[in-house]
């Protein structure tokens, strides 16, 4: 979450009521004003708070025209009938909602078979709130892993967790706040996620293991996850080194399993010990749902789970928080029997398809030269061409946002800072007949863009409201 501050003098402004909101009593409202930024003395209406609040979120947004988010935006009403009824349920009294906390468990099993676990029944997973927790809990295994097999070093020696400099912010943190060195694979011309070689290069005796994405959230394109395996087997004939791999799936291994089977990135490789994805990206479900899988028991060590016993039973847990909404667990379990394989190849078959024609199509308009295609994840990343100086990624993202369409525009980490990108994700409910009206608009701007003396965005931070 954004991190606030307290209530600035001008924001002490009451809100203003509208006479209508008081209903039986038209000018009740009028002299009910709230304030903003500290609790009100009295209370409100339910009507009256309802019609502020909902008021005020008419400014937000249209969460089906922001094709800078991976999470999903649109679930069948039915999903949405069953989050409402369990919206009371609480994840974590498992002994409370034995059936709620039954789909969860369900849901792990059907993942470990999804990812080709070899022994599905030795698998050990969880729900997260997201992806971000998925990727602590695992570092966290990874970590734990490596000092007791390093007991008589650390404390002491420093752990490292090597990656590509692409990795999602939730790595950054993981390593910031569980004191783990970051060492970052650098982009490199064309390649803008991690090479396999470099990776292994950058593995010493206190690496906790090497994070693989699937696929990167800058670009979309898969990171050769078969091949650093392969990297880091031959470091270890060479060194002796035997380093896991982590794979942050967080959105293409929702993916990968259903359009890309024959590429091989999940625990058939034997040096993955470990998994995660976002239920709420392209496992198609509302935020937040986000699951972490280990190979074995080996691979998560016991000493990290918790067992709970004042809600009755004894209850083994690997979370950050305690308490958790059911409801995104049930309508994962939800998604899982309505869709089946067929259903979930369909869905991102369709959704890969406007990735990759819409991709062409921006290429063909000229001005575009794009860095990926839509055709892994269906994301792809696209930038100016290099005859095209009027103007820049920053003023194409702000002056889509006219049309409301939400397209973030960033820069490459090192070693490529030069290059700024537009990203386009698309998902589930972004139709090809969206697309195509997000590209008549794209294309009724690029005179005006083209008329340009130069590129007009000055604070490039504030252009676009993407963070990684
Ligand atoms: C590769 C990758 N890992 C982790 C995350 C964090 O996921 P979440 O938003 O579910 O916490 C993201 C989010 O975009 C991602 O793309």
């Amino acid at each position: 979450m954004a991190l606030h501050k307290g209530p600035e003098k001008h924001e002490e402004r009451p809100m203003s009521v509208n006479p209508f909101f008081g209903e039986a009593n038209p000018v009740g409202g009028m002299t009910e004003a709230p304030p903003t930024h500290r609790l009100p003395d009295t209370p409100l209406p339910p009507s009256t708070a309802y019609q502020l609040v909902h008021d005020e979120l008419m400014l937000d947004g249209n969460s089906r025209l922001n094709l800078a988010t991976f999470v999903t935006t649109w679930m069948e009403p039915q999903a949405g009938v069953l989050m409402a009824e369990c919206r009371d349920k609480n994840m974590i009294d498992k002994d409370e909602y034995p059936r709620t906390a039954e789909l969860e468990r369900r849901c792990v099993a059907m993942l470990a078979d999804l990812w080709n676990a070899p022994d599905p029944a030795a698998v050990v997973g969880c729900s997260t709130t997201g992806s971000s927790e998925a990727c602590m809990l695992a570092g966290m295994a990874l970590k734990r892993r490596w000092a007791k097999r390093n007991a008589d070093r650390y404390p002491g020696a420093r752990p490292n967790l090597v990656m590509g400099v692409n990795v999602q912010v939730c790595w950054d943190k993981f390593c910031n706040f569980w004191e783990v060195e970051a060492r970052l694979v650098p982009m490199e011309g064309d390649r803008y996620h991690l090479d396999p070689q470099a990776a292994a290069e950058l593995c010493d005796e206190n690496t906790i293991g090497v994070v693989g994405i699937l696929g990167s959230t800058f670009d979309g394109s898969y990171e050769p996850v078969a091949d650093l395996c392969a990297a880091l087997d031959a470091l270890q004939e060479r060194t002796g080194l035997d380093i896991p791999v982590h794979v942050d799936g967080a959105s293409g291994a929702m993916v990968a399993p259903f359009l890309d089977e024959d590429l091989v990135w999940d625990f058939r490789l034997p040096r993955v010990v470990s998994i995660n994805t976002s239920g709420h990206k392209y496992g198609l479900v509302y935020p937040g749902v986000g699951w972490a899988l280990w190979r074995d028991k080996e691979a998560l060590p016991e000493e990290l789970v918790f067992r709970v016993n004042y809600l009755g039973g004894d209850m083994p847990t690997f979370a950050l928080n305690f308490s958790r909404p059911g409801a995104q667990v049930v309508a994962q379990y939800y998604s899982f029997l309505r869709l089946g394989r067929d259903g979930y190849r369909a869905v991102q078959q369709s959704t890969r398809d406007v990735a990759v024609s819409l991709a062409g199509r921006i290429e063909a308009l000229g001005d575009f030269r794009l860095l990926t295609r839509g055709d892994q994840l269906p994301v792809f990343a696209f930038t100016t061409a290099p005859d095209v100086t009027a103007y820049d990624v920053f003023d194409v993202s702000r002056r889509l946002r006219e049309g409301g369409w939400l397209v973030p525009a960033y820069t490459f980490p090192p070693h490529r800072e030069d290059l700024s990108v537009l990203r386009v994700v698309c998902r589930n409910g972004f139709s090809h007949d969206l697309a195509d009206l997000f590209l008549d608009d794209l294309t009724r701007l690029l005179p005006d863009l083209r008329r340009q003396p130069h590129p007009l965005t000055r604070d490039k931070d504030a252009a676009t409201g993407f963070h990684h």
